[in-house]
């Protein structure tokens, strides 16, 4: 059997574990089975860059972050567009799959790997994906790898700035990665108590929070910790387009500095922004990561071996299972006004915005 193998998107801890889950499964079941490592995900399935991978090769990276192999973004709505010969992407991708006549290609990746995992589906090549990002945003699964570990120093971010915030009596604003939705920034702000929650799925208004930071000064709390997703965006925000939106904040990325600037003359506080970036995507993956990561990639290897193709793995209720990329590729996984971990942040007074109450399908 030959199998190709790459990892796209952004990276995130768990890539590692998952390539090794897979492969020690794959070379435990089959005798005669060669792994080709694409080199910065697609490009190297594009432009036919890969090694092949050794039994050694996995060995000491189940506790590694990044990947082995590299990653780059290369854009969905880019792979259909031809060259000057009249090639695309998806027809270079198609054209290395059968030189080098790869019974199986296996993807770890986003949202946007999964788009472009789905049309390589179409176009005949067995493919198997697997969910990765700190964003925990793919349709169709309750977790994505990466991102309990994500939470895990989002959180420890957190913590440390309640202590400078306290000693100073300063309101803190940590804004914390996720574009699209707010999975990250919901878990991370409960676990390190923060007193605000600001998620993309939810606008807010910047009046709420100044009530809420003055309520806690009022109460004799001279500090405030504001957990603010990169996405957040006012409810006068949400109604612009997303060009509109950076042209409305000077072009400023996100919500924070505005909102931060607001509050300081508004409640008479002193604010400080803290950007953890891509802290939260880098190092090693936590004991979970490492176990969900092991899981996903030997079901994989199981995936393969009963040619189970044109499939996700996918984790839910517990259970590890898949799905058909075809009907999850395109799809986002946003936070819905009833899911138990608003309830549980709304319920304490900390989540604030109007969200949406997502149809199941929309999930
Ligand atoms: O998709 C993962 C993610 O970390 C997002 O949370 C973030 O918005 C984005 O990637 C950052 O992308 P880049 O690493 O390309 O700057």
């Amino acid at each position: 059997m030959k199998i190709g193998i790459l990892t796209s998107g952004g990276d995130c801890p768990g890539l590692n574990a998952v390539i090794r889950g897979f492969s020690k499964y794959i070379f435990n079941q089959i005798k005669n089975v060669t792994v080709y490592g694409f080199t910065d995900g697609y490009y190297g399935l594009i432009h036919n860059e890969h090694r092949i991978l050794k039994k050694e090769d996995f060995s000491g990276i189940l506790n590694l972050g990044g990947t082995i192999l590299g990653t780059s973004r290369q854009p969905y709505k880019l792979m259909t567009i031809e060259d000057r010969n009249g090639d695309s992407k998806i027809d270079k991708m198609c054209n290395t799959y059968k030189e080098l006549g790869l019974d199986l290609l296996v993807t770890l990746g986003g949202a946007g790997t999964h788009k472009t995992a789905a049309l390589l589906d179409k176009e005949g090549l067995n493919v198997i994906g697997l969910p990765k990002t700190i964003d925990n945003d793919i349709y169709g699964t309750d977790l994505t790898f990466g991102f309990s570990t994500a939470v895990d120093i989002a959180t420890e971010c957190i913590d440390r700035i309640h202590t400078t915030a306290a000693s100073h009596g300063r309101t803190m604003f940590i804004e914390l990665m996720g574009n699209k939705v707010g999975w990250l920034t919901l878990y991370a702000g409960i676990a390190g108590g923060a007193d605000a929650i600001l998620l993309p799925e939810f606008p807010y208004d910047p009046e709420e929070v100044a009530e809420l930071i003055e309520e806690r000064n009022r109460e004799g709390h001279a500090f405030s910790i504001i957990a603010i997703a990169e996405g957040a965006m006012t409810k006068a925000e949400s109604k612009l387009k997303k060009d509109e939106r950076l042209a409305y904040r000077g072009n400023e990325a996100t919500s924070t500095k505005a909102l931060a600037a607001y509050i300081e003359k508004k409640c008479n506080v002193e604010t400080r922004i803290v950007v953890p970036g891509h802290l939260q995507r880098g190092g090693n993956p936590s004991a979970y990561d490492r176990l969900l990561s092991s899981e996903m990639g030997s079901f994989a290897g199981r995936l393969a071996l009963e040619g189970k193709y044109g499939t996700s793995v996918a984790i839910k209720d517990n259970k590890i299972t898949y799905n058909k990329l075809s009907d999850i590729a395109g799809k986002t996984k946003y936070i819905s006004t009833d899911h138990q971990m608003i309830n549980i942040a709304r319920a304490m007074g900390i989540s604030l915005g109007d969200g949406k109450k997502y149809k199941l399908e929309e999930i």
